[in-house]
C-alpha cells in the first residue's frame, strides 16, 4: 500500500528554515541565485574566501531537488567513466574522477571541521548488472574507473539479498543526510556574514559592472558576480534550453530491520534504473531508499509508476514496510558532463552550475569548489572539462535536434489535441486541459468538487502543461517547470505563475 502523503524523509527529519525575504536594495561581492546543494556549496566556499555573499532562494533552502534526492555521495556515477573516456579521452576521465572524489572527501572534512552531524557513513558504491543481463558494460566500467584513478574493481558478490550478474565496486564512498549537512553550511555561512533570503524569487538579471538581479518584489542585489544555481537555469543566454533534458524519478522509503539492510549503495545499469541505499531510522531499523521509474514531467500515470516501484521494493526486500514516497527531477547535459562555469560565451561575471544528470551530490559540491575558484580568479585543472561553453558538434547535434523536436511537439502538437470537452468531464481529484471561453485552460477539480482553472500555457516558453495526479501539480514537459493548482510556480525555469482563469461556474475560480 502506498502512503497517501508525498513527503521526503530528508524534509521531515530535519529542521525547517525561516530567513526573511529580500526587502530592499543591497550590494554584495557575489549574489548566488538558488539555494540547493550547488548554490549553498558555492556561497559557503566564497564566504570562506572572505567574500561578501548574498543568497536568494525562491522557496526554502535545500528544499528543492536537493531536499528530495537519494543522497548517495559518490564518484561512481553508473557507467560515467566508460562514457567520459570515450567522449573526451582518458585525461578527461581522470579529471572527472579526481574532481568528484575530491568533492566526496571534502564533505567529510568540512562536516568534521564544522561539527555537522549529517549521518555521514563510509561505504562502498556499486553499479550492478541485474542477473538476467550481460555484464560486459560493468566489467568495462570497472576498468575505466580504475584507469581514471578510483579504487574500483569488478566483483560478482554484493550484500544485496539477491544475485547480480556482476558489478563495479568502488571503496570509501559516502552516504549522508543532505539537508543536515547543508543547513550546517548555511549556519556557518551566516556566521561568516553571508546573507540568506528565502521567498525571494529572482525574475531578472542584468549583467555588467556591477551585475543586478531583481526579485519578484522589485528588490535588487548589485554585485560584482552572479552565480545561477537554480537547478534549471532561469536565465538562458547560453541557450542551455536546447542542451539540457529533464527527467523525473520516483522514490520509495521503507522501514527495514537493520540485519536485512545492505551496507553498500547500489545502482543498476538499466535505463529504468533502480538506485538503493539505506539511512538511519530508529533503533534496530533503517530506512531503505529505492529510486527508479523515470517519467517525463506532466506524465499522467505517475501513480502506476509509484506502485511498480513499491512492488519491486517489497519483492526484492520482503521485510520492507513502505513508509514514504516522494519524487523529484534532474537535468542532464547532452554529453553527460555537468555545465559548471561561465553562463555564456561573452560572460565575464555571470556563472552557472547545472546538468548534474542524477549525480548532483558530489557534482554540486564539486561545482561549489570549482565556482569558488573561478570567481576568485583561480582555475583548477578540470575547469575546461565542465566549461558550459564547450560545444561538441558531433555528439550534440542529434540530442539538440531531439530536444527541439520534443519542444515543438508539446508547443504545436498539444495545441491540436483537445483533452476534455467540458469541465463537467473532470472528476474530483483530477485535472485536464479544456477550453473555457475559447482559451486553453488547465482545470483541476478538488476532492470537494470546486474547480481551479489556470492558463494551460507555460509561462517559460509557451508549451502546454500536463497534470500529475500523483503529486497534484501541473508540469511542463518541455523544460520541467512545475506549478501548483492555483498556478503558483513550484519549480523553474518558469519565474511567473500560470494566469488564473474564471470558469464562469458560480462559486468557482
Ligand atoms: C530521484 C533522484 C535521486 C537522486 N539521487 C542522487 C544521489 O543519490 N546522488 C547524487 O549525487 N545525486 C542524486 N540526484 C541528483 C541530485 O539530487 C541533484 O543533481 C541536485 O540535488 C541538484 O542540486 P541543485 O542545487 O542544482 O538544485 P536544487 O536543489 O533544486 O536547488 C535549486 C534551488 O534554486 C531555487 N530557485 C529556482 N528558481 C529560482 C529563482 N528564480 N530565484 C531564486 N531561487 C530559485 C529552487 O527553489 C531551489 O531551491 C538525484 C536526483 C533525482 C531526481
Ligand atoms: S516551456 Fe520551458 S518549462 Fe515550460
Amino acid at each position: 500500500m502506498l502512503p497517501l502523503a508525498v513527503e521526503s524523509h530528508w524534509m521531515t527529519s530535519s529542521p525547517t528554515t525561516s530567513f526573511a525575504p529580500l526587502a530592499g536594495d543591497v550590494t554584495a561581492d557575489v549574489v548566488v541565485v538558488g539555494a540547493g546543494i550547488a548554490g549553498i556549496s558555492t556561497a559557503w566556499e566564497l564566504a570562506r574566501k572572505g567574500l561578501d555573499v548574498v543568497v536568494l532562494e525562491a522557496d526554502r533552502v535545500a528544499a528543492g531537488v536537493t531536499g528530495h534526492t537519494t543522497a548517495k555521495l559518490t564518484a561512481l556515477h553508473t557507467l560515467a567513466y566508460s562514457h567520459v573516456e570515450e567522449t573526451f579521452g582518458r585525461d578527461a576521465a581522470r579529471l572527472y574522477a579526481t574532481s568528484q572524489q575530491e568533492a566526496v572527501d571534502h564533505v567529510a572534512t568540512v562536516a568534521e571541521e564544522l561539527g555537522i552531524d549529517c549521518e555521514l557513513e563510509r561505504c562502498p558504491a556499486f553499479t550492478y548488472a541485474p542477473v538476467h543481463r550481460p555484464d560486459h558494460d560493468v566489467r568495462a566500467e570497472a576498468e575505466a574507473a580504475a584507469r581514471a584513478g578510483l579504487a574500483a574493481s569488478y566483483v560478482t558478490e554484493t550484500d544485496l539479498p539477491y544475485a547480480v550478474a556482476g558489478a563495479v565496486r568502488v571503496e570509501d564512498q559516502l552516504q549522508f543526510h543532505p539537508r543536515k549537512y547543508l543547513l550546517g553550511l548555511v549556519d556557518d555561512l551566516v556566521r561568516r556574514g553571508g546573507r540568506v533570503h528565502e521567498r525571494s524569487r529572482v525574475t531578472d538579471l542584468k549583467e555588467g559592472g556591477p551585475c543586478v538581479v531583481t526579485t519578484e518584489s522589485g528588490a535588487t542585489v548589485r554585485a560584482a558576480d552572479v552565480v545561477v544555481t537554480t537547478h534549471y537555469p532561469v536565465f538562458d543566454r547560453a541557450l542551455l534550453f536546447a542542451r539540457l533534458s529533464v527527467k523525473r524519478a520516483l522514490v520509495i522509503g521503507a522501514a527495514i530491520p537493520e540485519a536485512a539492510a545492505p551496507e553498500g549503495m547500489y545502482i543498476t545499469t538499466e535505463d529504468n534504473t533502480r538506485s538503493i541505499r539505506t539511512a538511519p531510522l530508529a533503533p534496530g531499523e533503517r530506512l531503505l531508499i529505492v529510486t527508479g521509474e523515470h517519467v517525463d514531467p506532466g506524465e499522467h500515470d505517475v501513480l502506476d509508476h509509484f506502485r511498480r516501484l513499491a512492488d519491486w521494493t517489497t519483492a526484492m526486500f520482503p521485510s520492507a514496510r513502505i513508509t514514504h514516497r516522494w519524487a523529484t527531477q534532474d537535468t542532464s547535459s547532452l554529453d553527460g558532463v555537468p555545465y559548471v562555469g561561465r553562463l555564456h560565451v561573452g560572460a565575464r561575471h555571470a556563472w552557472v552550475a547545472t546538468g548534474f544528470g542524477g549525480w548532483g551530490m558530489s557534482g554540486g559540491v564539486m561545482a561549489g569548489r570549482l565556482l569558488g575558484d573561478l570567481v576568485t580568479g583561480a582555475e583548477p585543472e578540470w575547469a575546461g572539462l565542465y566549461d558550459p561553453r564547450r560545444i561538441k558538434p558531433l555528439t550534440e547535434a542529434g540530442p539538440v535536434l531531439g530536444q527541439m523536436a520534443k519542444v515543438v511537439r508539446h508547443f504545436v502538437g498539444d495545441r491540436l489535441t483537445s483533452h476534455v470537452d467540458s469541465v463537467d468531464d473532470i472528476p474530483p481529484g483530477a485535472g485536464a486541459l479544456t477550453r473555457v471561453d475559447g482559451q486553453r485552460c488547465a482545470v483541476y477539480r478538488d476532492p470537494e468538487g470546486s474547480l481551479h482553472a489556470v492558463s494551460a500555457t507555460c509561462t517559460h516558453l509557451g508549451c502546454l502543461v500536463g497534470f500529475n495526479a500523483a503529486e497534484t501539480a501541473w508540469e511542463c514537459p518541455c523544460h520541467g517547470s512545475r506549478f501548483a493548482v492555483d498556478g503558483a510556480v513550484l519549480q523553474g525555469p518558469a519565474t511567473a505563475p500560470l494566469e488564473t482563469v474564471r470558469t464562469g461556474e458560480p462559486g468557482k475560480d
